[in-house]
């Protein structure tokens, strides 16, 4: 569909704007302009406006407050150096966001519809791109069902797509700093054949008793261990875990395969891609708790991060359970930040772009 456009009467006023951009936190404030595009069986997707940012009108029966059919995605825009302003992979978050949707009883939308409805948005809020260094448009596609009605034999028939965005700086105020984690062996993130590999809120909505927990005990975030036998490694917060092997010319990357509980991450797939062309071989696999401990204290284990799109890398520092503890660095390692620098320039332009993964809106 075409998109029906109404500009907001009230932007925000443009030094309020840089004021807002000089420091923007994560995701605190919001651009003036959304995307909205309606389903239903019937017409399929329709209606797809370009509209002011503002508050959405729903039906107290509206089956996303009930039972939490929604999905969402996320991705950036960057301000490179020539001032043109790109996203990175943005077919890879539709592809995404249909694989979630096909777990969740939703409908899929037409993946150049999904890019379409980013670049309207990123377009008429331009403004809204930061320009400095790290800085970015955090973009969040969304999707949730509207249908009016509590019965749960038969999956919503109507639904809204959306997309909003927040200038972002550091995900983490700390910066790369490393964080200390905990491991949480009373609740776990996913279990097969649950929603583990679809990005739906709920799993988001399940993961905050285990992130307190891990505040409780002294930590900054949470690592998720395996449903079964609460021994396998599987995420870090809401990232995806990379563990590096040996250093220098040696160095190599693990991370936990797709088992179907994690989340299928487009900056893990990305370090996937670029670490063997750094010379760093990389592989998916398995790790348990014994093992990164272990690994941590031969020195065979060199450097551990969590990787997304949010913070792009965020290196772990030290590790605690109930039943112990072990230390990992206190600085960012070597392979964690070549990673990183070798995917921020691919994203701002200052490194050549082999794959193809930036897109210019
Ligand atoms: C990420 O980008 O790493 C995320 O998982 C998004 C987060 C804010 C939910």
């Amino acid at each position: 569909p075409d998109f029906d456009v109404t500009l907001t009467e009230q932007p925000v006023p443009a030094a309020e704007r840089e004021r807002i951009l000089a420091d923007p936190g994560w995701g605190r404030s919001f651009t003036d302009h959304m995307v909205t595009i309606q389903y239903d069986a019937e017409r399929g997707w329709h209606d797809a406006r370009l509209r002011p940012y503002g508050p959405i009108t729903l039906d107290p029966a509206s089956q996303v407050l009930h039972y939490a059919q929604e999905l969402f995605e996320g991705l950036k825009a960057y301000r490179q150096d020539d001032g043109s302003i790109v996203t990175f992979r943005p077919y890879m978050n539709a592809a995404r966001m249909n694989r979630s949707a096909r777990r969740m009883a939703m409908p899929e939308i037409p993946e150049d519809l999904f890019v379409a409805a980013l670049e309207q948005l990123v377009r008429v809020d331009r403004d809204w791109v930061p320009t400095a260094e790290g800085y970015s448009l955090y973009l969040r596609p969304f999707m949730f069902a509207t249908t009016r009605a509590l019965g749960v034999n038969q999956p919503a028939q109507e639904f809204t797509f959306a997309v909003i965005a927040s200038p972002s700086g550091l995900y983490y105020r700390n910066g790369i700093k490393p964080v200390s984690v905990w491991l949480s062996q009373d609740y776990t993130r996913a279990a097969a054949g649950g929603t583990g590999e679809a990005k739906t809120g709920g799993n988001y909505a399940a993961s905050f008793a285990g992130q307190a927990q891990a505040v409780a005990n002294g930590c900054e975030q949470v690592v998720w261990l395996d449903a079964v036998e609460h021994r396998w490694v599987e995420e870090v917060g809401s990232m995806n875990l990379m563990f590096v092997y040996g250093s220098g010319a040696q160095a190599r990357l693990l991370t936990p395969a797709l088992t179907g509980t994690l989340l299928p991450g487009v900056t893990r797939d990305s370090m996937l891609t670029l670490a063997p062309d750094l010379g760093i071989p990389a592989e998916e696999g398995k790790i348990s708790i014994e093992e990164w401990q272990a690994g941590c204290e031969s020195g065979q284990i060199t450097e551990v991060f969590g990787c997304g799109t949010a913070a792009i890398i965020s290196p772990v520092g030290t590790v605690k359970a109930a039943d112990r503890e072990w230390t990992i660095g206190t600085e960012p390692g070597p392979v964690s930040m070549r990673l990183r620098e070798e995917l921020v320039g691919i994203q701002y332009g200052t490194r050549p772009d082999p794959y193809g993964w930036v897109h210019k809106i």
